[in-house]
């Protein structure tokens, strides 16, 4: 892989998917004409991501925020998702990619969900990536959903306050099984997290490109995970010896 060193690639790449309707506005489309190119995007995102090694994978596709736009734009959104995962399948099976789901699943349409929990189960044993789906995901809802059910362990004296720490609180949420994102990159260039994985990105290297998510591809993916390379992480320490 051109100017990729293997050796420090991010173990885990989040998303935020940003800029379709953008997209299609500039060209006179409608707006779900650029969540269907997004979708082709999100198909190489996922190959390179493959290919050059990447374990996690996690990709924001709709936010708790964004039922409040309008039903029938929400409805397209929902039965490209299912479309998408469909033609997925097979792919996904090829290339040993697990599929997994954040956010309020239930609130999604029932044929939608039937279709996502069918492909999660289909490719349960898949060892060689894992491709998260944020969908109807908010960071601020799923720390209220840990806080609830970590409230219910103390009110049943299983767990008291002193238990809480860091560990906890992150075995709580919807991503207790994954590592937290080393790389988070934000397209169409906007600098906000817009509510995704806001405990998780902590100490998160941010990567904004001005490219609207339809343009993002192969090659911008590949300057991102270069930029992350050259990053100093330091989690608060130090790196000098002096
Ligand atoms: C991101 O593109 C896709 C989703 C949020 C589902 P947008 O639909 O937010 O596109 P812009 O930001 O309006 O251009
Ligand atoms: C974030 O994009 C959500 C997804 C990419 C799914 P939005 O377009 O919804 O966020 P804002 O409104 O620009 O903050
Ligand atoms: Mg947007």
């Amino acid at each position: 892989m051109p100017n990729i060193d293997p050796k420090k690639l991010p173990q885990h790449v989040a998303v935020i998917m940003d800029g379709n309707g953008r997209w299609a506005k500039m060209r006179g489309m409608h707006r779900v004409r650029g969540h269907e190119k997004g979708a082709e995007v999100v198909r190489e995102i996922v190959r390179t991501s493959r290919e050059i090694g990447i374990s996690w994978l996690t990709l924001y596709a709709f936010s708790e925020e964004n039922w409040k736009r309008p039903k029938t734009e929400v409805t397209a959104l929902m039965k490209l998702l299912k479309r998408f995962l469909k033609d997925e399948l097979k792919e996904m099976q090829e290339n040993g990619i697990r599929l997994n789901a954040i956010g309020r699943i239930d609130k999604l349409p029932e044929d939608t969900r039937s279709t996502l929990f069918e492909i999660i189960e289909k490719t349960a044993s898949n060892k060689d990536m894992v491709l998260t789906l944020a969908l109807s995901y908010g960071g601020r809802q799923e720390i209220i959903d840990a806080i609830r059910k970590i409230a219910i362990k103390i009110e049943k004296h299983s767990m008291a306050p002193f238990d809480i720490t860091e560990e906890l609180v992150s075995a709580f949420l919807y991503t207790a099984d994954m590592p937290d994102p080393d790389l988070l990159i934000r397209t169409s260039g906007e600098y906000r997290i817009s509510n995704f994985l806001l405990w998780q990105v902590a100490y998160t290297e941010i990567y904004v490109t001005t490219a609207l998510w339809p343009d993002f591809g192969r090659d911008e993916y590949l300057a991102a995970i270069q930029d992350f390379q050259k990053r100093e992480r330091r989690f608060g320490a130090t790196n000098s010896r002096e």
